[in-house]
């Protein structure tokens, strides 16, 4: 929690210079333009990342090659067919050969293992810009979103006004709400979850256990600010939706399982997010929708999606700051 306050606090920060710059009058941004200054501090000056993505993205590729820009150092874009990454080349002699010319990675992979193998072998921080199992900088993106919804004067960053909130997740069981499992709880807030019934959609063990595993260890240490959040499990939206704050849903069909979509279909039958699902289901009457995008029409309908209840824009523009935000701590000043 701690880390995860801290770096929303420099992605807070980071919109609101930004947002500074970008309303100052005409005659003082020319004079910032002319003098040559910058109010972001240029901590990649003179390095180079590389961003390495085996698979699409238009969110995650624009804030990270915007952000390395912004920091005032050089992104490089290597997708599969600029380089041998894990096809003509293993990935542990890309690890070794790429860290030896760059000051980070940030890798979009296929399994897990491909970006544990990276870090493992690489001589630069390498962050996970989604993997089958996890996708950790749109929860940071959302908690974002969450604090300008629920705690908009709150700086120093307090990521305990976020506890006690119900975040209802309906939907897959995938790496989106794998990294909402793992960090939560943690800081309090509550996560009911709706998942269709079939092997497909189980609870991924290695992430229970490593929710469980933080639990305990914040819990044994005493030094959690806040009641642990409670995370429930069903099959059935309606109960998920119960007393939700927020509803939060993501595509039916991830990046790699295409082959599997009109099954897919069948199976979630149901599990479309609409007024009246909420309704029906007792969300509270204020509750939000959020989505990390990109959306498909299946899992929330137009009236929804499109509402003053939805926040998806502006979460997916902090996924902007809060990467800006680990660029510049991993990659600019090796601390987190
Ligand atoms: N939310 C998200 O990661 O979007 P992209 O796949 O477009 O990067
Ligand atoms: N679950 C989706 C997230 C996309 C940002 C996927 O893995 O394709």
């Amino acid at each position: 929690p701690a880390q995860i306050a801290s770096v929303l606090e420099s992605a807070i920060e980071f919109k609101s210079a930004f947002r500074a710059v970008s309303q100052a009058l005409p005659e003082s941004s020319r004079k910032q333009l002319a003098s040559g200054d910058s109010p972001i501090v240029q901590s990649l000056k003179n390095k180079s990342i590389a961003i390495m993505f085996s698979k699409r993205s238009t969110r995650t590729r624009v804030a990270s090659e915007t952000s390395v820009a912004s920091l005032g150092g050089t992104g490089l874009f290597l997708a599969p067919s600029d380089i041998q990454l894990g096809v003509n080349e293993s990935l542990y002699d890309t690890a070794k050969v790429v860290s030896s010319m760059v000051d980070g990675m940030m890798a979009r992979v296929g399994g897990h293992d491909e970006v544990e193998l990276l870090s493992k072998h690489s001589t630069v921080p390498v962050i996970n810009a989604l993997s089958a199992r996890y996708h950790p900088t749109q929860i940071l993106a959302d908690l974002q979103t969450m604090l300008e919804i629920y705690a908009p004067a709150s700086l120093p960053t307090d990521l305990s006004s976020l506890a006690g909130l119900k975040v209802a997740w309906v939907g897959d069981s995938n790496n989106i709400l794998n990294d909402m499992l793992v960090a939560y709880p943690r800081l309090g807030i509550h996560l009911s979850v709706a998942t269709p019934k079939g092997p497909a959609y189980q609870r991924d063990d290695l992430v229970w256990g490593t929710m469980q595993d933080g639990l305990s260890a914040l819990s044994k240490s005493g030094s959690s600010p806040v009641a642990l959040g409670q995370v429930s499990w069903s099959n059935d939206p309606a109960e998920a939706v119960k007393d939700a704050d927020i509803i939060v849903t993501d595509t039916w069909i991830s990046m790699g399982d295409e082959a599997q979509k009109e099954q897919r279909l069948r199976d979630f039958a149901g599990f479309q997010v609409t007024e009246q699902m909420a309704k029906q289901g007792g969300a509270k009457p204020d509750w939000k929708f959020m989505h990390c995008l990109p959306r498909k029409g299946d899992e929330v309908d137009d009236e929804v999606f499109y509402s003053d209840r939805s926040v998806v824009f502006p979460e997916a523009e902090n996924r902007k700051w809060t990467i800006m935000s680990l660029f510049d701590r991993m990659f600019g000043r090796w601390e987190l």
